[in-house]
C-alpha cells in the first residue's frame, strides 16, 4: 500500500503515466478500484464523491428505490440515517522503511485493537485461517506480540460476555494453531467451513462485523504476520449498520455451510437476499461525503439473490474508470492458475487493455515479487507492458526496476513490491 501510495503521489516518477492525476482529486476513485480488486473472495466497492442523480435510479428501479429508506437492511427502520466513517488501514513489513512523510494508512494492529475496544455485544469474524501466536510455528520474537495482544483481547471480551462467532476454512493451512480451541473453550462459537469439499476452494474472505454496526474488511487473515511482516490493506467502516448488517448476510452463508452435514443449497433462504448491490448501492454519507457502496461475493453459488458477484463488481469498476485504474495484486495471471491444466482466462486482462486503448485510461499495476513468485507470470506482464504506447495515448505501466530494500530483485524484473500474502 505504501509503495502504491508513493507511486500515486509521484506521477512523474519512474512509472510516469501520461494521464496521472494528483492524489487529492482522485483518491476516491482509487479507493474504489483498489477495494474491488484487492480483497479476495469478498469485496467492497465504494465510490465516494458526487453520485449520479437519484432520478436515474427511479427510472431504472422505481419500486425498489421507493422502498429503500424504509426496507433498508434491518435494524434501524425509521431511525436516523447512518453517518458512516471509513478509515483505510494497512500494515507494512517492519523491516521496510519508507521515507519520512510518505502517505500511510492507520496501522492495522491499532485499528483492530480499537475495533475490539468498541465491541459491546457481538463480534463475527470470517478468516481463511487463524495463527495469532508466534508459538504456532515455534517463533519467539517481538513481532508476534501484536497478534498475541489481539488474541488476549478477544479472550477478555468473551469473559465480558461479548459473543464471538468465527467462520474459518477447512482444512486449515495453520495446523499447529491453538487459537480457536482457546477461544471456543471460553465460549466462542466456531464453524469450520469445508469449502474444499463443497466447492473445491477455500473460504478466502477476511472480515469482521462488530456489534452489527462496525466492519473491518481487508486482505489480512487472523495472523500475527499480517500485523508486522506482510503488506496488507483494508478498511474499517464505523457506525454503518446498514452495510454491517448486509455483510452479516454473507457471514450467514458461511455459517450455514459450516453446520454439520451442510450441503450447498439450490437456493439460499430469502432472508439472505440483498437489496444492496451494484444496481442499487447503499447511499449514505461517509464523513459527510455522499457515497455509494456495496459488497460483492464469490463464487456465484455463494451469492444469494441480489448479491453482486465479485467478477461483475471488478469489471464494473474497470469499465467505469474515466481517468485511471491502479491495481495492487499478489499475482497477475490471465489464466486459471489453480486449475490443471491451466486455461487462458483473459476477462480482466481484456478489460484493462480496453480501458487503456478505448478510453485512454491510465492503467498501472503493482505485483508482488517474493520467493514464491511463479516466473510463469512474467510473460503476461511483459505482454501488458508491450501493449502500452505513450505517444499513442495508451498508458500502461508495469514497473520494471523498483527495488525493495533488503530483498533480492534480480529474479523479479517486473514490478517488485511486498504485498498481501493473504493467499498463502
Ligand atoms: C522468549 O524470549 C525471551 C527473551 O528473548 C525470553 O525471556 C522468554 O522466556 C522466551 N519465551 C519463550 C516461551 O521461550
Ligand atoms: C451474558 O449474555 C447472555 C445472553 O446475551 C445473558 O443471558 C446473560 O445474562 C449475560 N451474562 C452476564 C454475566 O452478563
Ligand atoms: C459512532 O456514533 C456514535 C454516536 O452516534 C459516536 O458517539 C461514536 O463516536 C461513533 N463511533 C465512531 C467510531 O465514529
Ligand atoms: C435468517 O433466518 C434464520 C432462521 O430462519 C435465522 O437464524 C438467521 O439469523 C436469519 N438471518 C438473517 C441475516 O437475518
Ligand atoms: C506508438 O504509437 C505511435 C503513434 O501512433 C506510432 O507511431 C509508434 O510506431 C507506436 N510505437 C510502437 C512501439 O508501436
Amino acid at each position: 500500500m505504501k509503495a502504491w501510495s508513493r507511486a500515486l503521489g509521484d506521477p512523474s516518477g519512474p512509472w510516469g503515466c501520461a494521464r496521472a492525476l494528483s492524489v487529492s482529486c482522485s483518491w476516491a476513485q482509487v479507493l474504489g478500484v483498489l477495494a474491488a480488486l484487492g480483497l479476495g473472495s469478498l469485496s467492497l466497492t465504494l465510490l465516494l464523491g458526487p453520485v449520479p442523480p437519484l432520478l436515474t435510479w427511479f427510472h431504472m428501479r422505481p419500486k425498489e428505490v421507493a422502498c429503500r429508506p424504509c426496507k433498508a437492511q434491518g435494524g434501524e427502520a425509521g431511525g436516523p440515517v447512518d453517518s458512516c466513517r471509513l478509515v483505510l488501514v494497512e500494515s507494512i513489513p517492519q523491516d521496510l522503511p519508507f521515507a519520512a512523510g510518505s502517505p500511510s494508512g492507520r496501522p492495522l494492529a491499532q485499528a483492530w485493537l480499537q475495533l475490539l475496544d468498541a465491541a459491546q455485544e457481538s463480534i463475527q469474524v470470517a478468516s481463511y485461517y487463524w495463527s495469532l501466536t508466534g508459538q504456532d510455528i515455534g517463533v519467539n520474537d517481538t513481532s508476534s506480540q501484536q497478534g498475541e495482544a489481539v488474541l488476549r483481547k478477544l479472550q477478555l471480551l468473551l469473559a465480558k460476555n461479548v459473543s464471538l462467532a468465527v467462520a474459518t476454512s477447512s482444512p486449515t493451512p495453520a495446523t499447529e494453531s491453538t487459537d480457536l480451541h482457546v477461544l471456543a473453550a471460553q465460549g466462542a462459537r466456531v464453524r469450520q467451513v469445508p469449502m474444499k469439499k463443497l466447492i473445491g476452494g477455500v473460504l478466502h474472505s477476511k472480515f469482521w462485523i462488530v456489534d452489527r454496526r462496525h466492519v473491518f474488511l481487508g486482505s489480512a487473515n487472523m495472523d500475527w504476520r499480517s500485523l508486522t511482516q506482510v503488506k496488507e490493506l483494508g478498511a474499517v467502516i464505523y457506525n454503518c449498520s446498514h452495510l454491517a448488517q448486509d455483510l452479516e448476510k454473507i457471514f450467514q452463508t458461511y455459517w450455514a455451510l459450516g453446520a454439520p452435514h451442510a450441503v450447498l443449497p439450490q437456493t439460499w433462504p430469502r432472508n439472505l437476499s440483498t437489496h444492496i448491490n451494484h444496481a442499487q448501492p447503499f447511499r449514505g454519507r461517509f464523513d459527510g461525503v455522499p457515497t455509494t457502496a456495496y459488497f460483492s461475493a464469490s463464487p456465484p453459488p455463494l451469492c444469494p439473490h441480489g448479491r453482486t458477484r465479485d467478477l461483475d463488481a471488478v469489471l464494473a469498476v474497470i469499465r467505469g474508470a474515466r481517468k485511471f485504474v491502479y491495481t495492487a495484486v499478489m499475482e497477475y495471471f490471465p489464466s486459471t492458475h489453480f486449475h490443471h491444466p491451466a486455461r487462458y482466462w483473459p476477462v480482466l486482462d481484456n478489460a484493462l487493455r480496453a480501458a487503456a486503448l478505448n478510453r485512454g485510461v491510465c492503467v498501472r499495476l503493482l505485483v508482488s515479487c517474493w520467493l514464491n513468485t511463479d516466473p510463469a507470470m512474467f510473460p503476461f506482464l511483459r505482454s501488458l507492458q508491450a501493449f502500452g504506447n505513450a505517444s499513442a495515448g495508451i498508458s500502461v505501466d508495469v514497473p520494471d526496476t523498483l527495488s525493495v530494500p533488503g530483498r533480492k530483485s534480480s529474479s523479479c524484473p517486473w514490478g517488485v513490491t511486498p504485498t498481501s500474502r493473504s493467499a498463502a
